[in-house]
């Protein structure tokens, strides 16, 4: 067989990779069948595609001796606190076999570097981790999904819906998930005026009538939370199916881990999205947090996509 062909990707290629992409939607679906089906329609992924082109995703195509495409590669580039960096996301890439992704990567990764993008970030299903993984990539984030109960679910007395009112109450453990990034084994930066919006960012979430903010009290005062929101349509992804429900943010206070309120929290939240009417709730936690890794597996999500991240060496620039 002759290796295909790449070349740049243009607007005009865009419902050929829709039919790529739709056709790997279908395989990811196969072992997942909590992801969106809508994705396996192919004018719903040529309008993320569109959006992709829009919002200055560019990359490559592969083409068989035919001229039919056998893969497309895209990216966003950005240079902001990830660095001069390239972004490939859930929608942005699909190929008819490993040997024509890892043919596309090869080709854009020297253009990258040409532009000093060192730093190179790709949102895998996890169909594809084995030929990402093979090219360097490790594990940033993970992208994972859960069945809400059918029955009604747990509620627990401990727990309750939380108001503007409780600002205050809960400001102490606003930074507790930063805090839980910034250091060892995790290492994520977190720019310091993040820590400002804390404050603002919660009480919006408390006043927004379509966010389910819970929290649990026990004798000393508030000991953790958890804050649910209805995924906007226009962030549905391959990976984040419409309709669901998202846990955005769940922390609780150090001197409480381990005893159980975390593990109250999210069956309570689930039990209440559950009888709103949700069927799926997304989230995504940092592959390195020892305690996510260990507990949001354990709350039933699977993993469907990661976000992976590959630093190229930075003497590569240099002379
Ligand atoms: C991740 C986090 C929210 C978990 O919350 P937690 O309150 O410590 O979790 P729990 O105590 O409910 O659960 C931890 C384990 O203890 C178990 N447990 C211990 N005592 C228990 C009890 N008395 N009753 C019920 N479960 C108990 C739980 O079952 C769970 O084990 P499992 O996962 O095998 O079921 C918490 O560790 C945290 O705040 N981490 C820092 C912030 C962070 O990383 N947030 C997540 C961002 S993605």
């Amino acid at each position: 067989m002759n290796a295909p062909t790449t070349r740049p990707f243009a607007a005009s290629d865009i419902d050929a990779a829709a039919g790529l992409l739709a056709d790997r939607h279908r395989r990811d679906l196969a072992r997942e069948a909590a992801l969106d089906p809508g994705f396996t329609d192919p004018a719903a992924c040529a309008d993320l595609l569109r959006t992709a082109w829009e919002q200055g995703a560019r990359g490559a195509v592969a083409e068989a001796a035919d001229g039919a495409l056998t893969g497309h590669l895209l990216a966003v580039p950005g240079d902001d606190s990830r660095g001069r960096h390239v972004w490939t996301g859930p929608g942005h890439y699909a190929a008819r076999d490993e040997d024509v992704l890892r043919r596309l990567y090869a080709e854009l990764s020297g253009q990258w570097l040409a532009e000093g993008r060192l730093h190179h970030y790709a949102v895998a299903a996890a169909g594809d981790l084995p030929v990402w993984l093979s090219q360097c990539f490790g594990y940033e984030q993970v992208h994972a999904l859960a069945d809400l109960p059918a029955d009604a679910g747990r509620l627990h007395d401990d727990v309750r819906a939380a108001g503007p009112s409780d600002l205050d109450a809960l400001e102490p453990l606003f930074r507790l998930v930063a805090d839980a990034h910034a250091g060892p084994p995790v290492f994520a930066f977190i720019e310091p005026s993040f820590y400002d919006d804390l404050r603002p960012g919660h009480l919006e979430l408390l006043e927004d009538p379509a966010v389910s903010y819970w929290l649990s009290e026990g004798p000393d005062g508030v000991r953790g939370f958890c804050v649910m929101r209805p995924v906007p349509d226009d962030e549905a992804s391959p990976t984040k199916p419409r309709g669901s429900v998202e846990l955005l943010l769940a922390a609780t206070v150090p001197e409480s881990r381990g005893s159980g309120v975390g593990r109250r929290l999210t069956e309570h939240a689930f039990a209440d999205a559950a009888r709103l009417g949700f069927r799926v709730c997304v989230t995504d936690w940092r592959a390195a947090n020892p305690r996510s890794s260990v507990f949001w597996p354990h709350r039933g999500f699977r993993p469907v996509a990661h976000r992976l991240h590959r630093v190229l060496d930075p003497r590569l620039l240099q002379g």
